[in-house]
């Protein structure tokens, strides 16, 4: 027996050591050179134990019709971040960003140190009963998530002791045996390339290309796009097909993370997947039933089909949206497509989804918010729902994003009366957080489709419309989902329209919130999911969640509007849907 175990020790032995020297081949000649930390050195990396980069295409792709990035050097983008200016920063300003910034770094090393002792290597820590929970594959993904926010945050020493656990993460070991392309992408390979953007440590770049290789089998498909269902076992045979119904943020949000890849690694097989997705955008952007949007589902598997008829910003359909304008950013502006794209994306949103909602103030504050659209197409009859969303509270920042990267002033101004309307949402309620999803009363109505223009508080439509039981805060009609879930979107859109505009009372706005976030979602030793915004802010019930992007997204918003402008500069890097920070090839402006 004790032969047999010795030998099996010397075989498991003897294959640890050919997966490190694979390992370490893949480091040293797949990946450009960029400094390499010292303390890395002596890190173990231990290759995934299928490997996705070799696996033979069952519907091959030939190298002739494989896109190149973009060529050229890059254009010259205009300046995104306001020009702070030394008497705009004064001690005392100074002062009280900082003492702000520390208490959100507090709570980022409370979330992480209850994560690392009760959850490591989990995706996420359920905060209340104090365990680790699976999610999104079981790789670690609130500790995959966290890398780049550990970085920003100075966290150095948390930083090197996740990614030393990162070398040893085996993308085949998953526990589940389907997981989401779309969920994987935004935060597992983005979080790497984000960290590896932010460290130049080559061992989460080797984890990237390892995940982006088996991620790509995705694309191997009869017509080469992607299912977000990735079933382990068929992805490895290539017997995946992509849907007929599947979600426009599924399918618009992977050429950020992709593109991102391929510029890293000069393989352009990534870039080229998603760009064939681009193309089905673009060629179906003029005759969907809302022309300039795409339907929230759309038929992927025959042919781009988009006979759909709700139009949103939010859940399922956001960051497609997103990246638009990010994709231009991202490869220098040498892509003039995604400017027309999302040119024509944000009139469609001006003329027919966006609406004022009526207030009871006197001094009313000037904001907007997305609703949804159900649109018949034939006879250019609409249908705006007034449902706002907390998911939808990026385009904000969207808006002012595009308006300054395409000179648009107006833009950007529609950017800051979106983002001022969540921020006025949150205040609205008696938590200072807005929900999940809910039903406002717009200034427009069916008769009157004017939906923009202000509007005076008619109290018989109040009396008529809102909520007979009076529970709800004017002028919020229904409650369609009562929970705040730590989203970001919010804090996202101050954040960028801060550093976009330099309106200092944004700071104050951003305080308010996390004070109320804190003051609601605190548990014993993390933060947590609450049931219902309605609750006075200490008397909230949570429901045991803390999702990776409490520290990949809501905290680091947090932390970065109330640090130094120059840290992770709107004019150096753009953000991906899951707040991971990509280096763009165009410096020195
Ligand atoms: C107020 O709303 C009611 C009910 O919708 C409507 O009949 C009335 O004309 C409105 N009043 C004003 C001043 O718009
Ligand atoms: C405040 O901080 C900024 C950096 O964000 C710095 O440039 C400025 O000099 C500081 N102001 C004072 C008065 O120290």
């Amino acid at each position: 027996m004790a032969i047999i175990t010795a030998q099996r020790r010397f075989q498991r032995l003897a294959l640890l050591a050919m997966f490190c020297l694979a390992g370490t081949y893949l480091l040293l000649y797949r990946l450009p050179d960029r400094p390499l930390m010292e303390s890395w050195r002596t890190s173990t990396y231990v290759p995934s134990s299928f490997d996705w980069a070799h696996r033979p295409q069952k519907h091959p792709i030939p190298e002739s019709s494989i896109t190149d990035l973009p060529k050229g050097s890059p254009r010259q983008l205009p300046r995104i971040q306001h020009g702070f200016s030394k008497e705009e920063l004064t001690e005392a300003h100074n002062r009280t960003q900082r003492e702000r910034r520390d208490a959100i770094l507090e709570t980022t090393k409370r979330a992480w140190g209850a994560y690392r002792e009760h959850a490591w290597g989990r995706d996420e820590l359920n905060p209340q009963t104090m365990n680790g929970a699976d999610t999104f594959g079981g790789w670690g993904a609130t500790l995959v998530d966290s890398l780049d926010t550990l970085w920003i945050m100075g966290m150095k020493k948390e930083f090197a002791e996740a990614a030393r656990f990162v070398g040893t993460i085996d993308w085949d070991s998953s526990t589940l045996t389907e997981i989401s392309l779309f969920e994987t992408t935004i935060r597992y390979l983005g979080g790497l390339l984000s960290a590896y953007d932010l460290s130049g440590e080559k061992l989460l770049m080797g984890k990237a290309l390892e995940l982006g290789d088996m991620l790509y089998a995705a694309f191997d498909t009869p017509n080469h796009l992607p299912p977000n269902a990735f079933h382990m076992r068929k992805a490895r045979e290539g017997l995946l097909f992509a849907n007929t119904r599947e979600s426009i943020a599924v399918i618009g949000s992977l050429s950020l993370e992709f593109t991102r890849l391929s510029q890293i690694t000069g393989d352009a097989k990534y870039y080229s997947a998603t760009e064939a997705i681009k193309q089905g955008m673009e060629r179906t952007q003029d005759s969907t039933k809302l022309p300039g949007m795409w339907p929230t589902y759309i038929d992927v598997r025959n042919g781009f089909l988009t006979s759909d008829s709700s139009f949103t910003l939010g859940a399922s359909a956001d960051s497609a949206y997103e990246y638009l304008s990010k994709m231009y950013e991202l490869l220098g502006g040498l892509d003039r497509t995604y400017e027309t794209m999302h040119t024509k994306a944000m009139d469609t949103i001006k003329n027919r989804l966006l609406l004022r909602p009526m207030l009871p103030d006197t001094d009313a504050p000037d904001i907007l918010f997305p609703g949804t659209v159900f649109a018949n197409g034939a006879g250019g009859i609409i249908d705006l729902v007034p449902e706002v969303q907390h998911l939808g509270c990026f385009a904000g920042g969207m808006f002012a994003l595009g308006g300054k990267l395409f000179g648009s002033d107006e833009d950007v101004q529609v950017g800051e009366q979106l983002a001022r309307g969540c921020a006025w949402a949150y205040e609205s309620f008696p938590s200072g957080i807005m929900p999940e999803i809910a039903e406002i009363i717009p200034c427009g109505s069916e008769s009157n489709p004017d939906y923009i223009s202000p509007c005076e508080w008619n109290e018989t439509r109040w009396e008529r419309e809102g909520d007979r039981r009076g529970r709800f805060p004017k002028p919020w009609r229904a409650l369609r989902d009562r929970h705040y879930f730590l989203r970001p979107e919010a804090i996202e859109s101050i954040f960028i329209l801060y550093r976009i505009t330099g309106k200092k009372d944004l700071l104050d706005v951003a305080w308010r919130m996390f004070q109320s976030i804190q003051e609601a979602t605190k548990t014993a030793f993390a933060n947590s999911a609450i049931v219902d915004v309605l609750a006075e802010a200490g008397q909230t019930d949570k429901v045991n969640s803390m999702e990776s992007f409490w520290i990949a997204e809501t905290l680091k918003y947090f932390y970065l509007i109330f640090s130094e402008p120059e840290l992770i500069s709107l004019d150096e890097y753009v953000f991906n849907t899951e707040a991971h920070p990509f280096r763009l090839p165009n410096l020195g402006k």
